[in-house]
């Protein structure tokens, strides 16, 4: 077996991480068009460390990669920064070609080892508190704990002499990594974009462990970001920490997301007819999800992005259409902020739509710019109420230009 994936990064400190295009939806959940990466990485001083590992699939490729690098040499330490099986998975094989090597993390990471792989002898542990620092010879790492980012155990670990975050999940990216490592070395825009994506949909509930998390390193140069999934960030550095100190504040662009169900179109009408009359408003970013058809992932992810939110659902059974419902439970699940939001329905005999949405709001702590409901289907009245309803959005906004 050939090692294919190593690349150095600075001297002493390899990325060894692997691509996967085979999984089709992480954690079971979310599309993989562009596949993923599992990096991992490796530094190769007096003593070698490993931050993380992958997951467990590559578990042989990633073993022949470390051995590639270091040789006869022992793996020291393992520092485990995210114990999330897509990183710690092959922990259990890595210990059993390098059976002497401590395993590095706080409290929570050493008791998820026991619990995820039944690995419980304190001597293999050694226990880190926030901002402890290891001596690996020439380089020091420290270690920054970022509870909730996105698991109680998560945490961050600084190469003081290179200036280089090794940062877990945070940053991270969906898409595979297509022959280069480093942003600088590659197109990235496809990985900024699906950077959204995989903070909505898999940090999302997350933003003020993560706001907390970026006000601890605030201080700290920072070179290179080596996160666990997509490029190490070297050339665009701070502008993906704005992408994520934005989305994890909440702060919304400007334009409109409107997600709505429909059984015979009746729903859909009044979806065109909202989208019709913002943009004669002038909001020019108008993206319209059919919650039936589009994958709850991206409707996730531009509803984080976006300043205005509009759902539309017809009344199913007396409760909302389960599509758009559970677009809702995901909205509430992760309790975005900041939104002007604004509701619609429709109903056959008997209105229940609206009513549920508005509930969902009332949990959210989100005001109802507008909303209107109709019977069966749009009427001239409904016409104007959904003037009404882009009129209000509009008048709302606070990032749309309205001069
Ligand atoms: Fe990439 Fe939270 O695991």
């Amino acid at each position: 077996m050939e090692a294919v994936n190593i690349s150095e990064l600075v001297r002493g400190i390899y990325y060894i991480g692997v691509n996967d295009r085979t999984t089709t939806r992480f954690e079971g959940l979310w599309p993989l068009p562009a596949g993923v990466s599992y990096n991992s990485y490796l530094v190769n001083d007096e003593k070698v460390a490993v931050i993380d590992t992958v997951e467990v699939s590559s578990a042989m490729d990633y073993l022949t990669q470390i051995r590639e690098i270091i040789g006869d040499k022992d793996v020291d330490y393992l520092v485990v920064n995210h114990m999330e099986p897509d990183h710690s998975g092959t922990i259990p094989f890595l210990l059993e070609r390098y059976p002497s090597v401590k395993i590095v993390g706080n409290r929570q990471t050493i008791s998820m080892i026991g619990g995820f792989y039944k690995i419980t002898d304190s001597d293999r542990f050694l226990e880190i508190k926030d901002g402890d620092e290891l001596s690996l010879g020439k380089k020091t790492l420290k270690f920054y704990l970022t509870p909730m980012v996105h698991w109680p155990e998560t945490m961050m670990t600084y190469c003081k002499e290179d200036n280089l975050l090794f940062s877990g999940d945070a940053f991270g990216t969906f898409g595979a990594l297509n022959g280069a490592v480093l942003d600088s070395a590659m197109g990235t825009d496809l990985h900024v974009k699906e950077m959204y994506r995989y903070y909505a949909d898999i940090v999302g509930k997350y933003g003020a462990a993560v706001v907390r998390a970026l006000s601890k390193l605030k201080d700290v140069e920072i070179k290179y970001i080596c996160s666990t999934h997509g490029p190490v960030w070297h050339d665009r550095v701070s502008e993906v920490v704005g992408i994520v100190s934005r989305l994890a504040n909440y702060e919304p662009e400007p334009g409109a997301v409107i997600v709505y169900g429909s059984m015979y179109g009746n729903t859909e009408s009044a979806a065109e007819a909202v989208a019709r009359e913002l943009s004669k408003r002038g909001v020019k970013k108008i993206i319209m999800y059919n919650a039936s058809y589009s994958d709850l992932s991206y409707m996730i992810s531009d509803a984080l992005r976006y300043e205005i939110l509009v759902v539309g659902s017809p009344t199913y059974s007396m409760h909302l259409f389960p599509p758009v419902e559970q677009f809702m439970i995901a909205m509430e699940t992760r309790e975005i902020k900041n939104r002007v939001f604004a509701t619609f329905g429709s109903h056959t005999w008997a209105s229940a739509a609206v009513r549920k949405l508005d509930e969902y709001a009332s949990r959210l702590k989100w005001e109802v710019a507008s909303s209107f409901d109709f019977k069966q289907s749009m009427t001239e009245d409904t016409r104007k109420q959904a003037a009404q309803l882009a009129e209000e959005v509009v008048r709302l906004s606070k990032t749309l230009d309205k001069c």
